[in-house]
């Protein structure tokens, strides 16, 4: 069963601390979150030592580097190594950010690492992100149409194209709904600077014909409305995109419509 990160009557524990490696000069220190839904133990924090010289640059080199040199229990989320997939999003030095563009050298004394904040953990540095992509969901993702099809595409401006950019690159990676003090309390009804950021990616297609459809649902208290442009969201995306001035936009083709 997943577990929330500070979980109510628990808490984290110093855990083990690992060797130093022998000969090394270069050496930084790790403090990293753990915890083991199998072991019924409480949040723990893990500290282990790198030999700096012999590491990559990122904070992900130093994660894999750990998991396959000193401890195989370390369990975290990766797989493309170069910011695309979005999955080795997590807390760094107190920064929601991707742990594979994110350089050691931006750390300064101790690395301390835990998993992205107030969502279930799976293990370790996994969050559980079975609500999060369900939000993705609901805003319907993808090109609503109803007149019929083309003979060979949809066709799209350059000007209307450009207006996808800053949106698109988006990588699901949830750093910026897990800043969000409002996502935070009330994540069950407030979709969260991603799902957001994507429903207006959708709303602004010029080849979309569902807008008034898609704005309908999102005219709700919670849904759109728990933003209150507090901007960690933009602050923190990894990416460089703003989710707050999509949430803006969005607002403000809410009031443009019933003017
Ligand atoms: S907007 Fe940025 S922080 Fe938010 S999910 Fe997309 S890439 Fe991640
Ligand atoms: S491993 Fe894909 S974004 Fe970091």
């Amino acid at each position: 069963m997943a577990q929330f990160t500070l979980p109510k009557n628990s808490k984290i524990t110093q855990g083990k601390t690992w060797p130093k490696p022998e000969g090394a000069t270069n050496v930084r220190k790790f403090k990293i979150y753990r915890w083991n839904p199998d072991d019924g133990q409480n949040p723990r924090v893990d500290t282990y030592f790198l030999d700096m010289d012999k590491c990559g640059p990122m904070i992900l080199d130093a994660l894999i580097k750990i998991k396959n040199e000193i401890d195989p229990t370390l369990t975290f989320r990766r797989s493309c190594r170069e910011g695309i997939c979005g999955s080795c999003a997590m807390n760094i030095d107190g920064i929601n950010t991707l742990a594979c563009i994110y350089g050691l050298d931006e750390v300064k004394g101790d690395v301390k690492i835990y998993p992205l904040p107030h969502m279930p953990v799976v293990k370790d540095l996994i969050p559980d992100l079975t609500h999060f992509y369900a939000q993705h969901a609901s805003i319907m993702p993808w090109l609503e149409t109803k007149t019929n099809r083309p003979a060979k595409e949809w066709k799209q401006s350059i000007e209307d194209r450009k207006k996808l950019d800053g949106l698109y690159e988006c990588v699901m990676c949830a750093s910026c709904s897990t800043s969000c003090p409002s996502y935070w309390w009330n994540g069950d009804r407030y979709l969260g600077p991603a799902a957001l950021l994507h429903a207006y990616r959708w709303i602004i297609d010029s080849r979309d014909e569902a807008t008034g459809e898609r704005l309908d649902q999102l005219e709700d208290p919670f849904k759109l409305y728990r933003c209150h442009t507090i901007m960690n969201c933009t602050n923190t995306c990894p990416k460089g995109l703003n989710p707050a001035k999509a949430i803006a936009e969005i607002k403000k083709m809410m009031v443009e419509r019933v003017v």
